[in-house]
Parts: C-alpha cells; sequence; structure tokens
C-alpha cells in the first residue's frame, strides 16, 4: 500500500517537472537559446537570444558589468551597467558605498551631503575596484573532469580537478589580455570557463545624499513598499587604446561596445522585465536535512547573536553622531543577513519546505530502487545524508560561534588574529618584517577610524557569555573556559580588564608596538589579554573544528553533488538552472505586486508621494532633504513623471534573484534600462532556498527617479546629454 501511494506521489511529482515554472531560475546566458528563449517571447520579450549574448558582435551582455576587487575579481559583490559609450556606469548607492565613504570627511562629507563631479576631472579614483564584462562563456565539463571517475576519492577529485581547471584557465589567459575563470554548476556535475576583460580605473561620478541613497535604512532594509533611491555612478577608464590598466591621468573614458538605452516610457503591471547579473550564492537543491540544521538550528543562534550586537551598537549610535558615523556601515553589514534570516525562516515555514523536501527525497528514493542501475548510482543517498547532517550539526553550531562571537565578537579579536603572521616571525625573517609590520599598520589605521572602545567592551562582554553559555565545554577554545573560571562568570569584569590592557583596543599602544617591533618582541604579543584570546579561538577552530567539519563537508558535497546529478536524472523533461555561483546570469518576469498576507495587498510600484508620507525629521532613516520636499510640493517632476502625474519610485517584479543581483540592470521587454535591481520583499526572502512566485519579490529603483534626482535634485543634468534616452 504504501508502495502504491508513493508511486502515485512520483508520478504526479513527474508531471509536475514537466511544466515550466515561470519567474523561477537565474539561467546561463549561452544556454538561453537552448533552454529558455522561447519561453521568454512567449512571456513578452521582443528580441532574441543572440541580442542578449552573442560571441560574434556587440549585444546587451556587453553593457553589463561585473564589480570586484583587485585580487578577487571574479567574486563579484555587485553589479553595474554602461549607460552611456564614455563608460559612465550606474549601479545601487550601498554597492559604491564603500568608495562614497572613503572619499568622505567631516568637512566634505559626501555620505550625507552627496557628491556630484560637475566635470570628467572631479571624478575621485577608487583604488581596488575591478570592472569585468564578459567576453564569452564555454562548456569545459569534459576538460575538467579528465581523470576523474566515480571511484575517485574525493580528496583526490578535487585535487585533479583543481589543477584541471588551473591548466584550462592558463591556456585561456596565455596570449590573451583577457582573465579566465572557470567554476562549477549544478553541485560539481558541470564546469562552465568564463571569460573576462577587466578594468581596473573606476571613477566616483556622483552619488545622492544617504538621505536619498539609503532613505529607509535599516528599516525597510528587506521590505515592500520601499522608498529607497539606491544608486550612484561611477566612470570606466581605460588606457589611450581602450584596453584595461590601473589608474593613470592620461587613462581616457572606455569606448564599450555596447551601452544601455534608458526608457522613460515607465511599466505597467504584467509587463516583461529581465535582469542581467552576477547573483552570489543560492542553494536551491538542498536536501531536507541541510535545511533543517541550517534553519532550525545555525540560523537561530546566529540571529540571537546578532540581536544582542546590534541592540548594544544601536543604543551607542543613538547615543553619540560620531559613534553613529563610525558604526553605520558595520550596523548595516550585521544587520543585513540578520534580517534576511529572520524572514527566510518565516518564509520557508509558510511554504511547508521541509516537508516539501521530504515529498521530494522519498519520491527520489522510490525513484532509484526502480532499477538496479539506479540503485547501484542513488540507493542509500538521501538516509547517508540524514546521518551525515547528524554528525555535522554541532560541529557546524561551533564553527558558528568562532566565527560570530569569536572572531568577529569583539572588533579587536579580528585585528589581534591578524598579527599572528608577524608573531611567527624569527630572525631569520628580518627581511618580511618590514612589509609586514607596514601591512598591519595599514590596517590598524583603518581599524580605529572607526573604532569606540566603550562600544566594543559590551560586545567583548555580551558575546563571550554567549559563546560560553550556548556551548558545551569541548566546543569551547579553552582560553574562553579560563576565563569564565577565573572571573566566575563574569565577562563584563574581564572585558574592563582586558581591553585597558590590550594594545589592540588603544592606538597609540598599537602604533608604538609596531614602531618599534622587533622579532624578539613576540613574546610581548603572545601575553596580551585579546592576542591569547584570538590565538586560543583560533587554535581550538583549526584542530577541533575545522578538520572533522572539513572531512564530513566532503562527504555531504560529494552526496549532494549524486543527488544533484540524480534530480536531474530523474526529472528528465524539467529544465534545471544551476545554484548561483557569481558569474553572469539572466532572470525574467514580470512586473507583479503580491499578496502579503491576510488582508493585505501590495500594489506593484511606490511614488515620491510615499517619501512624503514617511517623512520625519525626528527619525534618522526618514528625514527628507528640503529640496526634495520642494521639488515634490511644485510638482517639478518634469519628463521624469509617469502617465498620472506621479514621479514613481521602486517596482516590485517577479525575478528571481540574490545578493550580488545588486545593481543589476532591470530591463523591458525590447531591452532598454527601465530599473536598478537592489533588494527583495520581506515575505519572499526564503527565494535563496525555495523561490515562490506567488509573494518571491525583486525590488528594483525606477530609472525614471534616477534620472530626476540627477537632473531635478542635484543639478548634474550633463550628465544626461550622455545617456541614449528613449521615450
Ligand atoms: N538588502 C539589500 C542587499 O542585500 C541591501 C543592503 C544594503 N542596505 C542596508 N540598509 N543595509 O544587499
Ligand atoms: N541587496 C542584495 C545585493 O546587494 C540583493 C538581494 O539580495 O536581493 O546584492
Amino acid at each position: 500500500m504504501i508502495k502504491k501511494i508513493s508511486l502515485l506521489l512520483f508520478a504526479a511529482v513527474m508531471i509536475l517537472g514537466n511544466q515550466v515554472k515561470a519567474d523561477e531560475g537565474m539561467w546561463i546566458p549561452m544556454l538561453l537559446k537552448k533552454y529558455n528563449i522561447e519561453d521568454m517571447q512567449k512571456a513578452g520579450f521582443k528580441l532574441t537570444a543572440e541580442d542578449i549574448y552573442d560571441v560574434n558582435q556587440a549585444c546587451l551582455k556587453d553593457a553589463v558589468v561585473g564589480l570586484g576587487r583587485e585580487g578577487r575579481p571574479f567574486r563579484h559583490f555587485c553589479t553595474g551597467e554602461l549607460i552611456s559609450d564614455q563608460g559612465l556606469m550606474v549601479t545601487n548607492h550601498h554597492c559604491g558605498y564603500g568608495a562614497i565613504q572613503n572619499h568622505s570627511t567631516l568637512e566634505n562629507d559626501y555620505l550625507k551631503d552627496g557628491f556630484w563631479a560637475m566635470n570628467k576631472g572631479e571624478e575621485l579614483v577608487n583604488e581596488g575596484i575591478t570592472a569585468s564584462f564578459l567576453i564569452r562563456m564555454a562548456d569545459v565539463t569534459a576538460e575538467v573532469l579528465k581523470g576523474v571517475n566515480d571511484d575517485t576519492k574525493e580528496e583526490d577529485r578535487s585535487k585533479i580537478i583543481g589543477e584541471n581547471i588551473k591548466k584550462i584557465e592558463a591556456e585561456t589567459e596565455k596570449n590573451s589580455e583577457y582573465r579566465a575563470s572557470v567554476k562549477a554548476y549544478f553541485a560539481g556535475n558541470q564546469y562552465f570557463l568564463s571569460v573576462y576583460e577587466i578594468f581596473k580605473d573606476v571613477r566616483l561620478v556622483g552619488a545622492p545624499p544617504s538621505a536619498i541613497g539609503k532613505f529607509g535604512g535599516d528599516t525597510d532594509n528587506w521590505m515592500w513598499p520601499r522608498h529607497t533611491g539606491d544608486f550612484s555612478m561611477f566612470r570606466i577608464y581605460a588606457n589611450k587604446d581602450n584596453k584595461p590598466a590601473s589608474y593613470s591621468k592620461d587613462n581616457v573614458p572606455l569606448q564599450a561596445k555596447s551601452s544601455f538605452k534608458i526608457s522613460l516610457k515607465g511599466i505597467n503591471e504584467g509587463d516583461f522585465t529581465m535582469v542581467f547579473g552576477y547573483p552570489g550564492t543560492t542553494t536551491e537543491y538542498l536536501t531536507s536535512y541541510a535545511l533543517e540544521m541550517m534553519t532550525q538550528v545555525d540560523n537561530p543562534h546566529k540571529i540571537k547573536l546578532r540581536t544582542k550586537k546590534l541592540d548594544l551598537m544601536r543604543a551607542d549610535m543613538d547615543a553619540s553622531p560620531m559613534v553613529r558615523i563610525q558604526y553605520s556601515a558595520k550596523y548595516a553589514g550585521v544587520a543585513n543577513s540578520w534580517k534576511r534570516w529572520q524572514g527566510e525562516i518565516k518564509g520557508l515555514k509558510r511554504l511547508d519546505a521541509i516537508t516539501k523536501k521530504k515529498d521530494l527525497e522519498e519520491n527520489f528514493v522510490t525513484w532509484a530502487n526502480t532499477n538496479e542501475e539506479l540503485k547501484k548510482k542513488y540507493a542509500g543517498i538521501v538516509d547517508e545524508m540524514g546521518s551525515l547532517y547528524k554528525e555535522l550539526a554541532p560541529l557546524s553550531l561551533a564553527r558558528d560561534y568562532a566565527l560570530e562571537a569569536g572572531f568577529r565578537g569583539s572588533e579587536t579579536v579580528g585585528l589581534a588574529a591578524k598579527f599572528k603572521g608577524l608573531s611567527r616571525l624569527t630572525k631569520k625573517d628580518a627581511d618580511k618584517l618590514k612589509d609586514a609590520v607596514e601591512a598591519l599598520k595599514k590596517q590598524s589605521d583603518k581599524f580605529f577610524k572607526n573604532y569606540n572602545m566603550p562600544t566594543d567592551k559590551k560586545l567583548l562582554a555580551a558575546t563571550l557569555k554567549m559563546y560560553s553559555d550556548n556551548l558545551e565545554d569541548k566546543y569551547l577554545p579553552k582560553e574562553i573556559i579560563n576565563i569564565r573560571t577565573k572571573y566566575k562568570g563574569n565577562f563584563d569584569a574581564y572585558a574592563e580588564k582586558a581591553l585597558s590592557k590590550s594594545i589592540f583596543a588603544d592606538e597609540a599602544k598599537l602604533n608604538s608596538f609596531l614602531a618599534s617591533y622587533k622579532t624578539s618582541m613576540a613574546k610581548k604579543l603572545t601575553k596580551d589579554p585579546i592576542f591569547a584570546l584570538a590565538s586560543s579561538i583560533s587554535f581550538h577552530y583549526e584542530s577541533e573544528i575545522a578538520p572533522g567539519y572539513g572531512k564530513i563537508s566532503r562527504k555531504t558535497t560529494k552526496l549532494q553533488r549524486t543527488y544533484m546529478a540524480g534530480l536531474m536524472e530523474m526529472q528528465k523533461d524539467k529544465t534545471f538552472y544551476p545554484d548561483a555561483n557569481s558569474t553572469f546570469r539572466v532572470h525574467y518576469g514580470k512586473v507583479a505586486g503580491y499578496k502579503a498576507r491576510n488582508a493585505v495587498t501590495y500594489d506593484h510600484y511606490t511614488t515620491l508621494e510615499g517619501i512624503i508620507e514617511k517623512d520625519n525629521p525626528e527619525i534618522f532613516d526618514y528625514d527628507v532633504p528640503q529640496k526634495l520636499r520642494d521639488l515634490y510640493h511644485a510638482n517639478d517632476f518634469g519628463q521624469y513623471a509617469n502617465d498620472k502625474g506621479e514621479m514613481p519610485v521602486c517596482f516590485a517584479a517577479t525575478n528571481h534573484t540574490t545578493g550580488g543581483n545588486s545593481g543589476s540592470p532591470v530591463l523591458n521587454a525590447n531591452g532598454e534600462l527601465i530599473g536598478l535591481n537592489f533588494d527583495r520583499a520581506w515575505e519572499g526572502v526564503m527565494s535563496d532556498l525555495m523561490y515562490d512566485a506567488e509573494i518571491c519579490r525583486n525590488v528594483s529603483l525606477d530609472i525614471r527617479y534616477v534620472l530626476f534626482i540627477v537632473d531635478k535634485f542635484a543639478g548634474a543634468g550633463y550628465l544626461l546629454d550622455e545617456m541614449n534616452i528613449v521615450k
């Protein structure tokens, strides 16, 4: 009987699996022609697959920019897009935040007041930002997997694959000015090569004040309805031959192959939308066991820890404008995932995600036992996954505490951990000493610019206490047990003492220590209480946690790869999309509001009126600049108003996006720019783990609001002259 029921269920899944699920998915550009274009055109798209991706002629992909940092240009932290043939690029305010902050001083506070270069000479140089353009992709699965088979041990496998990848990348880069990166797709069942041209001179052109670019702040973050003018502008520069070069005053604006037309036509509910960009990480194909561990154990602990941290920071930020400046970026960093995890847990519960996963696993097991060949490949792997996650759970939690409450508990611990290398230099390393000290001096200067000891003292005490309260002793670093014993559980007393003694909480002390550093002083370092704590956390992590965690993870990695292959074999007619991995993807969907909860339904767009409704000079996040109020009251929206005469600000759509998609171009059916992706709506943030077209929404800034702010608010309308605006 049971068998019959599961066979029936199995059949149901097979039928459902055949349906194309609109909106869900982040697709590989070179495969659009094969898998998606018909579906896209049916949904309203008016162009062809070649218009998006073509290696022989200029196409839309050539206007999309992956933003990275020097040293790791392939880990795109955000996306941007070109809006002129002179290298002008637009991305989010929160993506340019670091650059804007770097150029800000108390006298010229560009975060607070905004910044606009009134000509190219006034643009500001940024070190370390890279801008990549995808040149081409190729499926290199066969070359990467050369020399491995099903019996290859997992450790050998990753070594062989690593070497094969290096070879492919090196060969691609040989005699070429391009850079190559091979990445795994479908949990390591496929590999694709991406070839990029990477520019290194990216200058700040402009940014609105935070009261526009970060309007709503962390209060509105991950929420709809939204009114954040989340954009900033940069210009990419090249050498005289239009090739990548580090900053030089002789560099000239990039003449790119392609840039986006900007549409003033606006959006209606149901309109086709397409997003191009560099989504970072998703995990859509995990088993129920992984999901249970993440959402029932790990994330609730991380949320509790961060709630505490945020409460402590907030109190001090509210009490002092100086602390607010110092801690606002740190606060936003901690708050961002903290808030997303909470939404994720709710969203998964609402979808009954664990049950759905379990049903799928049950079907999988039934299917895997239907014949000998399948049995050999797939029988038993679901159960095995279950027992592995049981083993992994305590180590995973200990790992989270080491990271969240250990290295990132007190800020000083993170700084001290960076001194480990220095402490290990001996007399023989005299030649390395100067560089090491210089690098640390740089780090420490940066650190103290935004350090407030009284706040950190509270953070240290609170996070250590939670570390010690929530884990069994065998998962605790020795030093924490020592502290607990010595101070009879009074971590406040410890923090008071430790930070008053430590060189890592006192800029003058640390500077003089570094200035006079000789290798014979390593002992002094080990006697520092914060260095001792950092060393103990890292020793414990490396000896007690990481090895076991790594060993089990290698097994789950292998099983996940097998499970993924099995799912694709079981649902042969379903078009699968690979999890995000910081490579170029195409997302398509439609403009749509949604039903958030009982009796609450949201519109698909917001307007300036909503900003005025939220206006409250008493609340930092909602303090509207006077000039914006004036423009609103004068109804001075120019050509940017919609056909109802309103000034549009943001819109919601069903594109399946994630972190890294920030700043991505949002295009209409003709491939014209209508917005900038920057966030998702609260009720649907579980889309990284399970997408649901009913309720998952990406949030975009309407391009008309961008132009309105540049033109009417900032008076930088001259920039519009180089754009291609279509009405
Ligand atoms: N939630 C958006 C994303 O994940 C925006 C984050 C920046 N904004 C903020 N208020 N913290 O990146
Ligand atoms: N805000 C995210 C980003 O910075 C986008 C998202 O997670 O939806 O990439």
